[in-house]
């Protein structure tokens, strides 16, 4: 009877639902700028975007210098200070400008009475676009020609137009007769027309006595008889110009940051079809001023209905959205996909139903078919969670309820809707270790679930330690885990959604590496260097991460670091500093200490760290086969131009700033110290932390000693080390065995 009651409760509140309406997100109108503070962005009717501007400050270059001359009514644009008007530009790279037109007339006994031979001359960052626009001749006695320049030599090209009468003229067709066409170069930026006849006209002067010749942008002309007579009173036709930053690719253009166009941080590069130099546009989610800082910004996908697919509910997210549904109702919320399916059908049932008591017969039938089906489903699920460790889980939670971080138990349909059922298109990441999805819970949070390789099932318990007390660690630079799902076969964990990426691609993707200034590296640094001395220390069972790399540090939108993965982590028991291990961690990051020992102490973090640091000082990647094969690894190169002196010759060049120069020389001694050979010479996290912060406030002393007295402490290069490694999957290494065999490793993985 219990059951029915509830039944009974739900469709009762589907049907509130159904009464009240879904109610529409509403938004402000977004309100890009399109031109850079104080600048105008009008000349009369004509906007004018960034990197074109009316006035010095007010462009990227002198290229995109527009005149706008106030004696017209409304005013009127012009390429810098030439005769060539614009009537148009667009942000996509193109530009429409009305040059003059060429133009014969004849007389009656075949003397040319009128002539000229315009010339259309563009300056450096413009070329006529070539599939836009044609060379176009009218005339019945006539031939035209271009000559011209491109970026690399001249061109000329042409085409011959006659008819013998008006009769042969046809509205719409522009094939030799009376008027003819001919396509044009790419890299076309200088253009002189000129005309000529074969007959001086005398045979056709009675119907037409000009001829006339431009390049007109095609798809705004139709030829027409009445041309022959009526283009006598047109001086100019609109033309497309393609314009482009600089001259060089958008490799070249990013080395140098400070001329490097696409300021916008949600931008990227590309290589026009014609002409030389590179344009930027807004990443996808995003619109506005590319070349602008902080011109590019989200789309709100929910205001226009072109832009989602959302059947009722649209929820728009930075650079992206997506659909749900209202309560009561469920599916994806995608019209191409489920949508939101609602009671509607049931509600009608229902009202039916209750009047005749059929419908409660009916639910009771249908319950007791689909019960049988799913309890055997049911039963997999429950052999999976008590597999998993389940019992275990929920007794520690129901024992550490106070604590309103504890781990939360998600159901597997709960991520199966969360994720599509676990679709392709929701995958973020994928490695050795799993893969991982991007879910949206039915509470509207954004997360990411790992989905872990299979789990031995004598390492469950360890497995359930470590989710509660990761659900445990509050701190705001530890990636948060949620909670996890032990229904399915390997357990599923769910973590909050980091929007960023990695610390990895922001240093090395080059496309990004230029917007990490050396304030936010050391930002970055220092908090993750809290962080780590927190789990070191102050955590209620310290715990060693194992695993600290550039690919482990996830940025948030404001670049905060956010420390993830601990699938490699290990808890410390207070009594014991060091534990043995099978050797875990990725190479270029791992403590050659511990490679040789197996010992694992909390110093093996601080080695990673180092080589974090010096990450973040060099641009360099940790390990790269591109190098000599003594510098591969990043921490010997370190460490030998250290030696050397020679420290500034490695650094990424838009770190270097000429007042930071002793901050940039602390901050490398810094990472000298932590990659000691040994361990007990490195400085603790809690002093590398500390260190860091004095240097990012400003601090004078240091509270490291780095410049030692006497005995010099081995770093890993004078130890000569050269231990062979080899590389596998994931670029993890597995060397050495436990002593102890009760130390096992854990689930693990790398990325979100
Ligand atoms: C814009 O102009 C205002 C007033 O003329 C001035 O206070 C402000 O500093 C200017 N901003 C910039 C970025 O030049
Ligand atoms: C300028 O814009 C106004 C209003 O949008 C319009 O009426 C006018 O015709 C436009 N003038 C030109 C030259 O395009
Ligand atoms: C504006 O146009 C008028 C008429 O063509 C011309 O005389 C004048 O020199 C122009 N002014 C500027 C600033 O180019
Ligand atoms: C445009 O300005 C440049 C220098 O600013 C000058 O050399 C050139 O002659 C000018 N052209 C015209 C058409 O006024
Ligand atoms: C060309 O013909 C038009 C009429 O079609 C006439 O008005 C014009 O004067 C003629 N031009 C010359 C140079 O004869
Ligand atoms: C041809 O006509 C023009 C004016 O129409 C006149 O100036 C010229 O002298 C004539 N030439 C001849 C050879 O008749
Ligand atoms: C192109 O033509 C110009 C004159 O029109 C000449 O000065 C130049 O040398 C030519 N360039 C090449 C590559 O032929
Ligand atoms: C066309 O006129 C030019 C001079 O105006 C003359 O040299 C030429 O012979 C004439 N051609 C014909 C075909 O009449
Ligand atoms: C050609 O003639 C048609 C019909 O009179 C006219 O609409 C059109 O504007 C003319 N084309 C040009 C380029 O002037
Ligand atoms: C690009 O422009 C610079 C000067 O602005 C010039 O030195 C260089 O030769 C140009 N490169 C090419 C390929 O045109
Ligand atoms: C980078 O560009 C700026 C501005 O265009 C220029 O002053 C600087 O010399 C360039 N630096 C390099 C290394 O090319
Ligand atoms: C020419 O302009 C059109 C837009 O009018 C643009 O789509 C196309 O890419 C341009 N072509 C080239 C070669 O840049």
């Amino acid at each position: 009877m219990g059951f029915l009651q509830i039944q009974f409760l739900n469709l009762l509140a589907i049907l509130v639902i159904i009464a009240s309406s879904p109610s529409s997100l509403s938004a402000t109108p977004p309100n890009f700028p399109i031109a850079k503070p104080n600048c105008t962005d009008r000349c009369g009717n004509l906007s004018i975007p960034y990197p074109f501007g009316t006035t010095p400050d007010c462009y990227q270059s002198h290229s995109f210098f527009v005149t706008c001359n106030h004696s017209f009514s409304p005013p009127r644009a012009f390429i810098q200070n030439s005769s060539v008007e614009i009537t148009d530009i667009s942000r996509d790279g193109q530009l429409r400008v009305l040059p003059f037109i060429a133009r014969n007339c004849y007389s009656r006994n075949g003397t040319n009475v009128y002539s000229n031979r315009p010339l259309i001359q563009l300056s450096r960052s413009f070329t006529v676009n070539n599939t836009a626009n044609k060379l176009t001749i009218i005339g019945c006695d006539t031939y035209g020609f271009i000559t011209g320049r491109r970026l690399n030599g001249n061109y000329s090209t042409g085409c011959i137009a006659t008819c013998d009468s008006m009769n042969d003229l046809t509205q719409g067709s522009c094939t030799g007769l009376g008027c003819c066409q001919a396509p044009i170069p790419k890299e076309v930026w200088s253009v002189r027309l000129r005309l000529g006849s074969l007959e001086n006209y005398t045979s056709v002067w009675s119907f037409n006595n000009c001829s006339y010749a431009f390049l007109m942008e095609e798809s705004a002309f139709r030829f027409s008889p009445e041309n022959l007579t009526n283009l006598r009173n047109v001086k100019k036709l609109p033309m497309v110009v393609d314009w482009a930053i600089g001259n060089g690719t958008c490799k070249e253009a990013k080395r140098n940051a400070s001329s490097y166009a696409c300021k916008s941080v949600n931008s990227k590069c590309y290589k026009p079809d014609n002409g030389y130099g590179y344009r930027c546009s807004c990443l996808k989610g995003y619109q506005g001023n590319p070349y602008l800082i902080g011109g590019c910004q989200d789309v709100n996908e929910c205001e226009d209905s072109h832009l989602n697919i959302c059947e009722k509910r649209c929820v728009n997210t930075i650079g992206d959205f997506h659909c749900a549904c209202p309560k009561g109702y469920h599916g994806d919320g995608r019209k191409d996909g489920q949508g939101c399916i609602n009671g509607e059908s049931l509600a009608f049932k229902l009202a039916t139903g209750i009047a005749s008591g059929i419908i409660v017969l009916l639910l009771i039938a249908a319950w007791l078919r689909v019960g049988l089906k799913r309890r055997r489903k049911i039963k997999t699920r429950q052999m999976f969670f008590l597999q998993n460790g389940g019992i275990l889980l929920q007794e520690k939670i129901t024992r550490r309820r106070k604590s309103s971080n504890a781990a939360t138990i998600f159901s597997e349909l709960e991520l199966q809707k969360a994720t599509n059922n676990f679709h392709k298109d929701t995958i973020i990441g994928q490695g050795g270790f799993g893969t991982v999805y991007k879910g949206f819970l039915s509470d509207n949070r954004i997360v990411a679930i790992k989905k872990s390789k299979k789990v031995n099932p004598d390492q469950v318990e360890q497995f359930i330690n470590e989710v509660i007390i990761l659900s445990q660690i509050n701190h705001r630079n530890v990636v948060k885990l949620l909670g996890c799902c032990l229904e399915t076969e390997v357990p599923l964990l769910v973590y909050e959604f980091i929007s960023n990426g990695t610390l990895f691609e922001h240093v090395h993707d080059e496309t990004k590496t230029h917007f990490l200034s050396w304030e936010m590296r050391l930002k970055i640094a220092t908090e993750t260097a809290n962080v780590l001395a927190y789990l070191h220390s102050a955590a209620s069972t310290p715990i060693i991460h194992r695993d600290v790399k550039s690919a482990n540090i996830l940025l948030d939108d404001n670049l905060t670091a956010k420390v993830s993965d601990f699938g490699d982590s290990r808890l410390v028991p207070l009594d014991q500093t060091q534990l043995s291990t099978m050797v875990h961690g990725t190479s270029g990051y791992l403590d050659p200490e511990y490679m040789q020992t197996n010992k694992l102490t909390a110093k093996s973090d601080v080695y990673s760290f180092g080589v974090v640091l010096v990450e973040l000082l060099t641009g360099k990647t940790a390990l790269s086969f591109a190098r000599p094969e003594e510098d591969r690894n990043l921490a010997n190169l370190f460490l030998s131009v250290m030696k050397q002196e020679r420290l500034f010759e490695i650094l990424e060049d838009n770190v270097v700033k000429q007042e930071n120069n002793e901050q940039l020389r602390k901050v490398a001694m810094v990472a000298k110290s932590c990659l000691y050979v040994k361990g007990d010479d490195r400085p603790s996290m809690k002093e590398v932390a500390m260190e860091l912060e004095g240097l990012m406030l400003g601090e004078k002393h240091p509270r490291i000693q780095t410049e030692h007295s006497g005995e010099d402490k081995e770093s890993m290069l004078e130890a000569g080390f050269s231990g062979s490694i080899n590389v596998g999957e994931g670029n993890s290494i597995s060397i050495g065995f436990d002593t102890v065999e009760d130390h096992i490793v854990l689930p693990e993985g790398r990325g979100r």
